[in-house]
């Protein structure tokens, strides 16, 4: 199982180009299952858990072919995927194969949406609460689906098609918008989803199904309104930035120190993390090519931050800020408020020195002046890039085991990091 070692104690200095995001990459894929022409997804990052999808969508009959770069194309720019869902050969996502990844579960919603039934298994990913499927399942019964489980897995019929209904959400739920979103674009007449997730990945869905002939208004409010379509056609979209990428590299030197150009970022998908850095005293300059953020000299200021739905602060964010604070000079707050049990990264980090506490959802940490490298083990996605920023400013080795989880959402991070100056290498065993 491969390692991440690194040396921390320097500062990261140059230019980080940001990879198309993985939350977005994924739901676009799977809305690929709506149509019988190709959809044709650029600037996909190369991720373990885009790897992962094409498997799961193969098994469904989909044709995947992926183009590498072209004369032309910008350093950050990712592959290009050609995604032809022609014919459906088989409506199971077999739990080998949905196990591994949460987002996965989504294809139910095509799935019965195209072919009027789907084997979908319960789904597993990341180890961050018990994360239910209730208000996607309620979403789905809404639009008329008959849902029933058997030996853990979610059967979903609708023998006469989907019909447009009014599904409110009691809860904000990213993976319950997407999968409405999808639902209602092949099913007859009005959709009208209120309290929907506002996140920009949802509103990226929404403009490609918009290209694909969907009819759908809102995206990115609360309120979304679908007119149902009879069939969705071929089109080419690009992926949005990774906001958590983007936010992960600049509170990395915020943590460090030094000066890195964030390429390809969009500051205005991350105002609440910029704002809460700028906080802790970096300085961020918005610019033609991304985003600038630097810090040098001044001390780390603590912060009082909840996490939010968008446009609040970003729960894939939390770890990682948690990572700055336990090098602030004072006392902060961190509130978990989406995923309970979202802190499992607290006892790694204390293996640096940190000093933290927990109270319910709240951690509270007690900055330090100096952390020292020691060899941790990551938990989760998010979880594990707050042990190698941590890392990154701590003094002497720290060793980063169990680094896949890494490798689902991160693309080329140790390479990202060495050309800014970390001495950061993978141990391949
Ligand atoms: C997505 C993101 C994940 C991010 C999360 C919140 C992807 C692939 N993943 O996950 O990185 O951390 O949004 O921004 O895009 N809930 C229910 N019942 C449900 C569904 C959700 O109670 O049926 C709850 C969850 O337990 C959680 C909250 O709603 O407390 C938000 O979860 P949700 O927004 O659905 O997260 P995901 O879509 O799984």
């Amino acid at each position: 199982m491969d390692r991440i070692r690194i040396v921390g104690g320097k500062e990261l200095n140059g230019t980080i180009p940001i990879s198309g995001a993985k939350n977005a990459a994924l739901p676009l894929m799977i809305a690929a299952l709506l149509t019988e022409d190709t959809l044709v997804l650029d600037n996909v990052p190369r991720l373990a858990d885009v790897a992962q999808l094409q498997r799961i969508l193969g098994n469904h009959g989909v044709d995947i072919t992926s183009v590498g770069k072209r004369v032309g194309d910008r350093e950050y720019q990712g592959q290009t995927l050609r995604i032809s869902a022609s014919s459906i050969i088989d409506t199971t996502a077999p739990y080998e194969l949905v196990s591994r990844m949460r987002a996965s579960f989504w294809v139910l919603a095509p799935l019965v949406a195209r072919m009027r039934e789907a084997r979908v298994s319960l789904p597993g990913g990341c180890a961050i609460g018990t994360r239910p499927v209730d208000l996607l399942m309620m979403a789905l019964e809404r639009l008329g689906a008959q849902l029933s489980i058997d030996g853990g897995y979610v059967v979903a019929k609708a023998p006469n098609g989907l019909r447009g209904a009014a599904i409110d959400f009691p809860k904000v739920t990213v993976g319950g918008t997407h999968v409405a979103i999808m639902a209602a674009s092949l099913a007859k007449g009005t959709t009208v989803i209120s309290n929907a997730a506002c996140e920009p990945e949802v509103a990226d869905l929404a403009a490609c199904l918009n290209k694909m002939g969907a009819r759908i208004d809102g995206a990115g409010t609360a309120r979304i309104t679908i007119e149902g379509v009879d069939a969705l056609h071929g089109a080419q979209h690009p992926v949005l930035p990774d906001r958590i990428e983007a936010g992960t590299y600049a509170i990395a030197v915020a943590t460090t120190g030094g000066d890195v150009q964030l390429t390809g970022a969009r500051p205005e998908l991350l105002q609440s993390p910029l704002g809460v850095l700028r906080e802790a005293g970096a300085e961020i300059a918005v610019n033609a090519d991304g985003i600038r953020i630097a810090r040098n000299g001044a001390g780390i200021r603590p912060v009082t931050v909840s996490t939010a739905p968008f446009p609040g602060f970003p729960t894939d964010l939390q770890a990682q800020l948690m990572a700055l604070m336990i090098c602030a000079q004072g006392s902060s707050e961190i509130t978990e408020t989406i995923f309970e049990n979202r802190f499992m990264h607290v006892q790694e980090l204390a293996r640096f020195g940190a000093r933290i506490s927990l109270e319910g959802e709240t951690a509270r940490i007690e900055g330090i002046a100096r952390l020292r490298g020691a060899p941790v083990m990551a938990t989760d996605l998010r979880a594990s890039v707050s042990l190698v920023i941590a890392g990154l400013a701590a003094e002497g080795e720290t060793m980063v085991n169990r680094v896949y989880h890494l490798d689902r959402g991160f693309e080329r991070l140790e390479e990202k990091l060495k050309a800014c100056g970390a001495s950061i290498s993978r141990i391949s065993d």
